[in-house]
């Protein structure tokens, strides 16, 4: 089924051209009284370390250490955090790309990795001001510092933050 789709896909294209910028619109008329619309999804992967140390203030320190254990440390403690960012919409007509990965590193890199990174998240961070420095709170934050930023061609789809290896939060917007 997949071959013969891609075989007749050349004859069978249609294009319209979308209201905002320079991209077109793809559909594939897989079916007479269907029609798909192309969705493409973009991951660039970033790298920061922080401190930071979860405790409630309004909890006694024996609830805390109960409740947060080791992360409790009053004198904090670090992680080395994966960042996967990944974008959605449609690719140019032009250049094929959805978008320049060079410009959404450098959007990444200025709306939050530079605030993040080597930074204690419960003191240095404006963003994480008052909240508790959870990696679920923290992907929530990093989605509302980037989406503001991206251009209207591009969707943002998915934070996903790797506190270590085998932990990840992913946090789509909702
Ligand atoms: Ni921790």
């Amino acid at each position: 089924m997949l071959s013969m789709l891609t075989q007749a896909m050349p004859e069978n294209i249609a294009f319209s051209k979308r209201p905002v910028a320079n991209t077109y619109r793809l559909f594939l008329p897989l079916h007479p009284n269907r029609i798909f619309e192309v969705m493409v999804y973009l991951t660039r992967q970033e790298h920061f370390n922080a401190a930071h140390k979860l405790y409630n203030p309004k909890w006694s320190k024996e609830k805390n250490e109960q409740m947060f254990g080791v992360c409790a440390n009053e004198n904090w403690h670090g992680h080395n955090y994966d960042l996967y960012v990944t974008i959605k919409g449609v690719p140019d007509a032009e250049t094929g790309f959805l978008y320049d990965v060079k410009k959404l590193s450098i959007l990444i890199k200025e709306s939050v990795i530079d605030k993040l990174d080597h930074k204690n998240l419960n003191m240095d961070v404006d963003f994480m001001a008052d909240k508790m420095c959870s990696t679920e709170n923290l992907a929530i934050a990093i989605w509302q510092q980037l989406a503001p930023q991206l251009p209207k061609e591009v969707q943002l789809h998915c934070i996903k933050l790797y506190e270590t290896q085998r932990i990840y939060v992913e946090y789509f917007g909702d």
